[in-house]
């Protein structure tokens, strides 16, 4: 087993121990960025002119009567911009634009003494529009050829000819919506300018490095006049990717130009109308299958929902175009993808990154397919599933594709899936007007960036004089426990008790260069940055306590805190701050700056061909709903999952990311249901789902009543920290054996064989929609069968 996998007897890794900020998350004392404001004097607060169309040129802008608002102190326009007047990377994302994009998008900003003031400012501002003509749909998009971006496609063999001779071909449209990130702690930055004029601002931001080279672009400042800070956000989930940039920029921008910090926190409104979703996407497909439901061929063309810019959009596409496969072997199969250009915000990252929209349309083929092919769903699904040898349609090969089975086993085992099939059955027939079902679903999800540069990471650990030692890496603490992961393995790889380490904020001026947190990488990129820094402490210390101990460095041991030489009496224990103390007498360097490349991975995203995935993460769900016949209503009676994190680093941890994400996606596919103003009105564009009155959150009342999380056992990761795989994204694809479920219970109130097409997402009114649709073939069924009516 490589270095890097290997763990120590007594490592800290692999405990379950309670998330770094648990404390202070529920005392309330944990900080956050916007906390800071209360502790800074003379704060600014910077409010947006938010823009009342889908689309629109501004012809005139009058800032003259805000500024005799009281406490009004500036309002800033394209014409304050000393650098470049964009809030991304692509030059697509005018941060002060001429030309409204969408409804709600900011055209410029007030500078308030207080909030207050600087609403009140905005309120006053005149902004002239000459109103142009809008896409909003997807539909619409996709019939004016609205598009944007490069199209991709992933291809392997002949689909046309698959297709051509399959026994079995289906159609069909799959269309589904989008997602808000619903962070709690909505988008901030905190900016100031120090004596020597730096900027540092201090942002919830997933992405301090891009955050940090965007505030530089717009202030015509080179990055090492920026310094980003984030200390922790209130969630992330990929809203906080590409998002905060602008919002950043604005606020560094207020203060270079009054000299005064500058504060900017979006409220619910405005972060909801303003920011990036997960991509609806539109697809049509066809598949073929034999006569006994092996896939042969697949032929689909995705178009995801980009909105007016393109932020992370066709990285977005790519990974969706990598997941159409899910678990499940496809021959021959042609996937186009393209990214539509509505006049909405711009959809960005979001938990599964694409992912669970590229899966969405295989299960939702499966789902589908499975009636009118007489094969049972699970079956269907599971007699698909990838076998050891085979590669994916991107040319990676599918490593551990036999844990699809052992999990899906063990699930099946756990679940007690075979009976409780037989319980639903009786039930159902008992039950006209309630019907059960239990339905069972995988998960392979690929780990890594699928650009290669982006899978590096940083680290600084110091070790003080006392032996107490202190880390950063470029990792960003979003709740997922990412620091609590990283002071477990300073912890392990230094041999010390979890009390010894603490972790600081992270800081573009620590760790420079930095990816965002995100792909689910956070650990497997800083955990190896941590561990190299730490090795190299630890060696050197090695050769130091080896002088100490007369022995050789080879045979120095450090655990729990002690070092100790092999063969040594345990009179010869020195404990690992005295090593250090010895070593700085002799002048020995006990920091370490540390550093981790994941290694093999390469990608060409012109012929989306490649590995671009450094090992797939496993997992399968068994969810059972049951269904009222004449509300649509639903409940989730009991979830079981059994996920692949390889050995975990921090159990507790792993199940609440689990927990988390499952819950997570069963929102997105059951209740979340963003809806725009598709009229010709004249608020056509318009979020109408600006809050949690109109947009449905899974809270308590929608968790499962029975919720059984279990790891996989015997996972051991070769190659990644400590053996462990990464947990952010997978489980929240899990969540589609919720789907599955509802799509069943609703064709249980029909006839067999009946093919249920459920809107997604799939809220009791459209179950209600698609049980109807059921029910009413049973009636005919009915009366065109005598026979049936009699029964
Ligand atoms: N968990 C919590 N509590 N809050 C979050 O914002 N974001 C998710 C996931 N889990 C998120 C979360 C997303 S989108 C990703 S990519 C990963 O965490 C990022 O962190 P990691 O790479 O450390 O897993
Ligand atoms: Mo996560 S969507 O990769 O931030």
């Amino acid at each position: 087993m490589s270095t890097l996998s290997s763990r120590p007897a007594g490592a800290s890794v692999g405990r379950s121990v309670a998330h770094e900020s648990a404390v202070q998350h529920v005392t309330g004392t944990a900080m956050y960025t916007d906390d800071l404001t209360a502790q800074t004097v003379g704060v600014l607060t910077a409010w947006p002119v938010q823009a009342n169309h889908a689309h629109a040129r501004v012809i005139g802008l009058h800032a003259e009567k805000a500024l005799l608002v009281p406490g009004v102190v500036r309002v800033l326009t394209a014409a304050d911009v000393p650098g470049v007047n964009d809030a991304g990377i692509k030059n697509d994302e005018p941060l002060f634009p001429s030309e409204v994009m969408f409804f709600g998008q900011a055209v410029c900003w007030v500078l308030g003494e207080t909030a207050e003031a600087a609403r009140l400012g905005a309120v006053a501002v005149v902004v002239d529009y000459e109103a142009l003509p809008s896409v909003v749909t997807v539909a619409e998009a996709i019939s004016a050829e609205s598009f944007q971006g490069m199209a991709r496609t992933v291809q392997r063999g002949d689909a046309g000819a698959a297709l051509d001779s399959a026994p079995r071909v289906f159609e069909g449209v799959t269309e589904f919506g989008g997602q808000e990130h619903f962070y709690l702690e909505t988008q901030v930055a905190l900016a100031q300018i120090d004596d020597g004029g730096q900027v540092f601002v201090q942002c919830s931001t997933q992405h301090p490095s891009e955050t940090q080279e965007i505030v530089a672009h717009v202030l015509a400042l080179s990055s090492n006049a920026v310094t980003v800070q984030n200390l922790r956000m209130g969630g992330a989930f990929g809203g906080k990717e590409m998002q905060p940039h602008g919002f950043a920029a604005v606020a560094a921008l207020g203060s270079l130009l009054t000299g005064r910090p500058v504060r900017l926190r979006l409220n619910r409104t405005q972060d909801m109308t303003m920011t990036g979703k997960r991509h609806p996407f539109h697809a049509t497909w066809r598949v073929g299958f034999s006569e006994d439901g092996r896939i042969l061929g697949l032929q689909a063309t995705l178009t995801a929902d980009g909105g007016w810019s393109l932020d992370l959009s066709e990285p977005v596409l790519g990974r969706a175009l990598c997941h159409v496969d899910n678990a499940y072997w496809i021959p021959d199969i042609e996937v186009h993808g393209r990214i539509a250009k509505t006049n909405k915000t711009s959809q960005t990252a979001f938990r599964g990154f694409g992912g669970p929209q590229g899966m969405f349309v295989i299960e939702d083929i499966l789902g589908r397919c499975a009636p009118a092919l007489g094969v049972a769903a699970a079956q269907l699904r599971q007699q698909n599933f990838y076998s050891p040898g085979q590669a994916t349609p991107y040319g990676q090969p599918v490593r551990h594709a036999e844990r699809l089975r052992t999990v899906w086993d063990q699930l099946s085992t756990t679940s007690d899936f075979e009976s409780r099939t037989k319980t639903i059955e009786v039930f159902n027939a008992a039950h006209p007007h309630v019907k059960r079902a239990l339905a069972i679903t995988p998960v392979k999800f690929g780990i890594s960036f699928n650009f290669a540069a982006f899978n590096q990471a940083g680290a600084l650990v110091h070790v003080y004089k006392d032996g107490s030692v202190l880390i950063n890496h470029g990792g960003t603490e979003m709740g997922q426990g990412l620091h609590t992961k990283m002071l477990q393995v300073a912890a392990t790889a230094l041999g010390l008790p979890l009390e010894a380490v603490r972790l600081a904020p992270t800081r573009t001026d620590k760790v420079p260069n930095t990816s965002a947190t995100a792909a689910s990488s956070g650990t497997d990129l800083n955990g190896g940055a941590v561990k190299n820094a730490c090795d190299q402490i630890r060696s050197r210390m090695a050769d130091v306590a080896a002088g100490l101990l007369g022995v050789n460095a080879q045979d120095v041991r450090f655990a729990d805190g002690k070092v100790t030489g092999l063969g040594k009496p345990n009179s010869a224990i020195f404990s690992f701050g005295e090593v250090a103390a010895a070593a700085y007498m002799q002048r020995v360097q006990l920091w370490a700056a540390g550093f981790y490349r994941t290694a093999g991975l390469h990608w060409d995203p012109d012929r989306m061909q490649g590995e671009p995935f450094k090992y797939f993460a496993y997992g399968a769900a068994a969810t059972e709903v049951e269904v009222d016949g004449f509300t649509g209503a639903y409940t989730i009676r009991r979830v079981d999952i059994v996920h692949d994190v390889g050995d975990s680093l921090s159990p507790l941890i792993d199940i609440g990311q689990i927990e988390g994400g499952f819950v997570q996606g069963a929102g997105w596919l059951t209740l979340e249901d963003l809806r725009w103003d598709e009229s010709d009105g004249p608020s056509r564009g318009r979020l109408l789902t600006q809050s949690a009155s109109t947009y449905k959150l899974p809270s308590f009342s929608e968790m499962p009543q029975i919720f059984n999380v279990a790891l996989l056992e015997r996972a051991t990761e070769d190659g990644a920290i400590y053996g462990s795989k990464a947990v952010g994204e997978p489980p929240f694809m899990l969540s589609f054996s919720v789907r599955e479920a509802l799509r069943q219970a609703a064709a249980s109130f029909g006839a067999p064989g009946y093919s249920v097409e459920l809107a997604s997402p799939a809220t009791p009114e459209a179950v209600y929609w698609a049980l109807t649709a059921a029910r009413q073939d049973v009636e005919r069924t009915v009366a065109l069968d005598p026979a049936l009516a009699d029964a």
